[in-house]
C-alpha cells in the first residue's frame, strides 16, 4: 500500500463579514495511491473545502493551518499546506498536471467563448509541451475516450452546443488530458438527472481504471459513492467522523450520523442499498 498523499490536523477558517466560519477542524487521513476514495457527508460538511485545499485553490480569505504531505516523486515533498501553495508555482503538485478537478458545474470548468477542442488541447500543450497540432490530435483521442458523438465536428463546438452530460464528459476529459495522477470529482454528477449520473460515473470508473488514477469522488449522495468507491471518509460540520472500506460503511456503519446519511436514502426511492451496490453479493 503506498500512500499519495497525507492529510494531518488540517483546519480551514473563512473570514467573511468579520465573521469566522471554521469549514474544517482538524481533518487526517491518507489517500492511498490507485484508490477509488469517497468523501461523503451533507450540504456544508467541508467536502468542497477539502477538496480545494487538496487542489491547491482555496480562496486567500481562507486561513489555512496543518499540512498536506505528498509522496509522488522519488523524494517526498513535506510541507505545510501553505508551504505547499508556493510550492503549486514551483510546479508539485500542479493542477492540471499532477490533479486533475471536475467541478460540479461545467460551466466553472469551460471557458463559454473558447471551443471544446481548444481547451482540452490547451491543457496538453500546457503541461506536456505538445505543439498546437499534436494537442488537437490528443484532444480528439479524449473527446473518443469520453465517448462523446461525433469527435472531429465537437472539436470545433462551444460548450452551450452541448447538454449537461457531454459538457462534463468535456470537463472530464480537460482534467485528464495532462495524465494526472489524482483525479478529484467535486459532486460532478450531482447536477445530472439520474440516468446521466450513472453514465459519467460509468465514464470516471472506467477512465480511473484506464489511466491507473486515484480517485477522490466527493458527493452528498451516500449511494452513489458506495457504487463508486472502496473506501468511504464520511464529514459532519468539517470533522471525519468515520473511515472505512464502502461495505463496511455501508453494511455496519458506527456513527447515527452515517446511518441517518443511509436511511434518508433508502427512504427516498426505498430501494435496498445493499442490493442495489453490489456489497452483499
Ligand atoms: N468562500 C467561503 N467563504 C466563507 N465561508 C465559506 C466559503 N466556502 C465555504 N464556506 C463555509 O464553509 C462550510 C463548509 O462549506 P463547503 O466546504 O462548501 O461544504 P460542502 O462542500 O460539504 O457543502 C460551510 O459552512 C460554508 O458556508
Ligand atoms: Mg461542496
Amino acid at each position: 500500500m503506498t500512500v499519495l498523499a497525507s492529510i494531518r490536523d488540517l483546519t480551514v477558517t473563512y473570514r467573511r463579514d468579520g465573521r469566522e466560519v471554521a469549514a474544517l477542524k482538524g481533518v487526517g487521513f491518507d489517500i492511498v495511491a490507485g484508490e477509488r476514495l469517497a468523501i461523503i457527508g451533507e450540504s456544508g460538511s467541508g467536502k468542497s473545502t477539502l477538496a480545494l485545499a487538496i487542489a491547491g485553490l482555496l480562496p486567500a480569505s481562507a486561513r489555512v493551518e496543518g499540512r498536506i504531505d505528498w509522496f509522488w516523486r522519488t523524494q517526498p515533498i513535506l510541507g505545510t499546506v501553505e508551504r505547499q501553495l508556493r510550492h503549486l508555482r514551483g510546479g508539485v503538485p500542479l493542477l492540471g498536471r499532477d490533479i486533475g478537478f471536475v467541478f460540479q458545474d461545467a460551466s466553472t470548468s469551460l471557458d463559454p467563448v473558447m471551443t471544446i477542442g481548444k481547451q482540452i488541447a490547451e491543457v496538453a500543450r500546457t503541461h506536456l509541451g505538445l505543439t498546437w497540432s499534436q494537442a488537437y490530435a490528443k484532444a480528439k483521442t479524449l473527446l473518443q475516450r469520453v465517448h462523446l458523438p461525433d469527435p472531429d465536428s465537437a472539436l470545433h463546438a462551444f460548450p452551450h452546443q452541448l447538454s449537461g452530460g457531454q459538457k462534463q464528459r468535456v470537463a472530464i476529459a480537460a482534467a485528464i488530458a495532462a495524465g494526472p495522477k489524482l483525479l478529484i470529482a467535486d459532486e460532478a454528477t450531482s447536477a445530472l438527472d439520474t440516468i446521466v449520473q450513472a453514465e459519467i460515473v460509468g465514464l470516471i470508473r472506467r477512465l480511473v481504471a484506464e489511466d491507473g488514477m486515484t480517485l477522490l469522488f466527493i458527493s452528498h449522495d451516500i449511494a452513489l459513492a458506495a457504487d463508486l468507491a472502496e473506501r468511504m471518509a464520511v464529514f459532519r460540520q468539517g470533522q471525519l467522523v468515520e473511515l472505512g472500506t464502502a461495505a463496511r460503511i455501508v453494511g455496519a456503519p458506527a456513527q447515527p450520523y452515517t446511518r441517518a446519511l443511509l436511511d434518508a436514502h433508502i427512504g427516498l426511492d426505498a430501494e435496498p442499498l445493499l442490493n442495489r451496490s453490489g456489497l452483499n453479493a
